[in-house]
Formats: C-alpha cells, sequence, structure tokens
C-alpha cells in the first residue's frame, strides 16, 4: 500500500520536467504525500506553482538561501521520505550525484536522505550513451540507486532515440515496487496468467474469449508491490506491460501449459487468473480458409487442463468465471483440480468479469470457507486474493 507514504520528487531542467506533474498527481491521488523540489533549471521549464496545486504542499526551490530554517526543515524531511525519485534526471545532476556534490537543495537532499533513490534520466541520445554518463550512473546502480531506464521515441531536438523519459506507468509502477520491498509477501515466487488464449484455425484467424487480462496484470502488480518475485504468464492483452516482473507472452493453451511447468518449479504460489480456452480447432490450417457457400464446420478438441494437471509444491489458487449456480460450480472446480482455494466471479452481475475494471467475487477455500466479497476496483478484489495467499504461506 503506498498511501501514508512520504515521497521527495525532484525536479531537474528538461523539457520532460512537465510530465513529472502527471506523477505528482497519481501519486497524491494514491494518497501519497509528495514533497516536491526543484532545481532552477526545472523552473524555467514548468511552474513550481503547478506543483504546490497538485500536491497541496509547499514545493521546495533552489531558489532559497541553503543556511535558512526552511532548508534545514528540509533535511529532516529528507530523514522521514520513504523514497526519493528524480524524474525527470538530467546528465547534470546524475553526474553530481555520482560525485557526491552537495550543491543545491536536490543534491543535498539525497546525500541527507536514507531512503531508496530512483533517478529517471531524461536527455539527447548522445548524452545518454556517452560514457561520462554511463559511467555516473553505474556508479550510482553500484550505491543502490535505481535507474528507471529512458525510453527511445521523440526527443527535445526532434529526432528519435534513446533518452526519452521513461514511460509514467513504468515510473509509478517502479516507486510502488521500491516501497514494497520487504512486503508480506518478500521473496516469494508468485507465478500468474492473465488474459484469453488464442487458438488458431488458420494463420490469421483464432478461438479466443472476452478475457481482458486486466485482473492477472492487478494481481502481477499487487504481489510485486508486496515485495514477490512475480512471473506473468500471458495471453494477448491490450494492456501495458508492468515493470519490474518477468512477462512471459504466450498465445494458445498448450504454450501457456509450457510456461506454466517452466516456472513451477520454483514457485511458491500459483494464480491461474487466464482464461484458458477449454478448446481448440483440432488442426489449424496451413493456408487462410477460403470462404465457401456451404459454410465450415470447425472439429474441436479439448486443451490440456493446466491447473488440474501441474503439481508441485506451492499454493494453487484458480478462477472461476460462471454464469451459473456460482459457488456450486466454483467448488466443484476447487475439488477437481485440487486447490488450495478458488475465486468465483459471477459474470452476470453488472460491472463485474471480463473486460470490466470492477469485480465482485466470492473467495472458497478448500476447508469450505466462503468468502463473499462486494463489488470492488480490480487491484483491491487482487489485494484480497494475496491476502489469502499470505495466509496460506503462513500454514504452510
Ligand atoms: O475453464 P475453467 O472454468 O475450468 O477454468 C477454471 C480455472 O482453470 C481457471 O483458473 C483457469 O485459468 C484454469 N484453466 C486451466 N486450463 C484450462 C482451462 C482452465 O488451467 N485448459
Amino acid at each position: 500500500m503506498i498511501s501514508n507514504k512520504t515521497i521527495i520528487l525532484g525536479i531537474t531542467g528538461s523539457i520532460a520536467a512537465y510530465k513529472a506533474t502527471e506523477i505528482a498527481s497519481q501519486l497524491t491521488q494514491a494518497g501519497v504525500e509528495v514533497n516536491v523540489i526543484m532545481t532552477k533549471e526545472a523552473i524555467e521549464f514548468i511552474s513550481p506553482v503547478t506543483f504546490r496545486a497538485i500536491t497541496g504542499k509547499p514545493v521546495v526551490t533552489e531558489m532559497f538561501d541553503l543556511a535558512s530554517e526552511f532548508s534545514i526543515e528540509h533535511i529532516s524531511l529528507a530523514k522521514a521520505a520513504d523514497i526519493v525519485i528524480i524524474a525527470p534526471a538530467t546528465a547534470n545532476i546524475i553526474a553530481k550525484l555520482a560525485a557526491g556534490i552537495a550543491d543545491g537543495m536536490l543534491c543535498c537532499t539525497v546525500l541527507a536522505t536514507k531512503a531508496p533513490v530512483l533517478i529517471a534520466p531524461a536527455m539527447e541520445t548522445n548524452m545518454y550513451n556517452n560514457p561520462a554518463t554511463q559511467d555516473n550512473l553505474s556508479k550510482l546502480k553500484a550505491r543502490n540507486f535505481v535507474i528507471i531506464a529512458p525510453a527511445t521515441g521523440r526527443l527535445a531536438s526532434g529526432k528519435e532515440g534513446l533518452g526519452r523519459l521513461a514511460d509514467i506507468n513504468d515510473i509509478i509502477g517502479s516507486i510502488r515496487q521500491v516501497l514494497g520491498r520487504g512486503g508480506d509477501l518478500a521473496d516469494k515466487d508468485i507465478v500468474v496468467t492473465a488474459g484469453g488464449t488464442q487458438e488458431p484455425i488458420d494463420p490469421v484467424r483464432y478461438i479466443s474469449n472476452r478475457s481482458s487480462g486486466k485482473m492477472g496484470y492487478a494481481l502481477a502488480e499487487a504481489a510485486r508491490d508486496r515485495g514477490a518475485k512475480v512471473t506473468l504468464i500471458t495471453a494477448p492483452t491490450s494492456l501495458p506491460e508492468p515493470v519490474g516482473i518477468n512477462v512471459v507472452k504466450v498465445n494458445t493453451a498448450q504454450e501457456m501449459r509450457q510456461a506454466v511447468e517452466n516456472a513451477a518449479p520454483q514457485a511458491d504460489v500459483l494464480i491461474m487468473a487466464a482464461a484458458v480456452a477449454d478448446y481448440r480447432p483440432t488442426k489449424a490450417a496451413k493456408d487462410k480458409i477460403k470462404k465457401v457457400e456451404a459454410g465450415l464446420t470447425l472439429e474441436m478438441e479439448c486443451t490440456p487442463d493446466i491447473l488440474g494437471s501441474i503439481k508441485g509444491n506451492f499454493i494453487k489458487v484458480g478462477f472461476a468465471a460462471e454464469s451459473s449456480n456460482l459457488v456450486e460450480n466454483a467448488r466443484e472446480k476447487l475439488k477437481q483440480k485440487r486447490l488450495d482455494f478458488i475465486v468465483a466471479n459471477d459474470i452476470t452481475a453488472s460491472d463485474s468479469g471480463f473486460g470490466t475494471d470492477t469485480n465482485q467475487v466470492t473467495i472458497i477455500d478448500h476447508e469450505g470457507k466462503i468468502d463473499d466479497l462486494p463489488l470492488l476496483p480490480k487491484r483491491e478484489v487482487a489485494d484480497k486474493v494475496l491476502d489469502r495467499v499470505v495466509e496460506f504461506l503462513s500454514k504452510s
């Protein structure tokens, strides 16, 4: 949980400084106390007033006298911070930090804090690739700074290249991951499956389902944010790849089975949130099937039951999407697949199930305990599921 945490957000003089508004906004909305420090150069790009309005807190700029009472107060903030993130970070601030120079409020804060420091570089490709910058980044990494690698894309010069500030989702994801270190799933190896598998009919057509992958991705991210080492085995989805997670992409049920078998031996927990196709065409045509007046009949066969057949020393969690007799059907699956618990989902309920951002589920465990949860955002459902995982892990 990141609410009630205190973050220092350092902003330096890059055109990407405006993107820090989104970081400040998302963190503030998540209940984080965001204290912004801006370098002199940063305020040439964006006004401190903007951050003051977004965070509801005074913004420290390097226009203040370092000897002032305010700066001393700020050093105590450095001590109280749970995390310091500099986004965007210029080559200049990276060089100063690598050299340990106490020049300016931001450098002083980084020197004074014991909290983890994250750096999201943003600069021209040649500056980023320059051995001096790379050496500086290596030095910082060696001192346990977390470097959030820049992306490739349009740069201030108008050219395409490496050096663009990392995607905001990746920055927020990295912050969540670092804040979650030492959480209640620390060092646990958790494998999560997500999305709807695609079973080919021919080179361009497939059979699939309406699964969006949102539930599985929410579980993977929530586990990451509680300290787990997560492998996400995902069928195709339109969701962005989460940071800090080992993502394995698959298409078919057969590929998913292989990926689960590869990951399972070292797993502490397997959560199958994927909507695995139950049937697939017996044969996928090599060439695109032509349209004919007589129509088309497909012969189908069952896909391997991944969850039912996988064995090992891990907590096994399944999902069941049901349109009738929810509890009865879910109980049957729980038994058949020898699960520790199952998360049953009434797909006829509104705003629940496939494609939605919310879910209403019932958790049934192998001792018969039934837990009816209210309609919740999928991320909150994920945390409730993980609460049960923690319970089971403590018993195992
Ligand atoms: O398809 P069914 O309703 O039986 O799915 C229930 C659970 O079994 C889900 O957790 C799903 O991921 C898993 N499953 C599986 N292999 C299949 C079909 C479903 O592991 N072939």
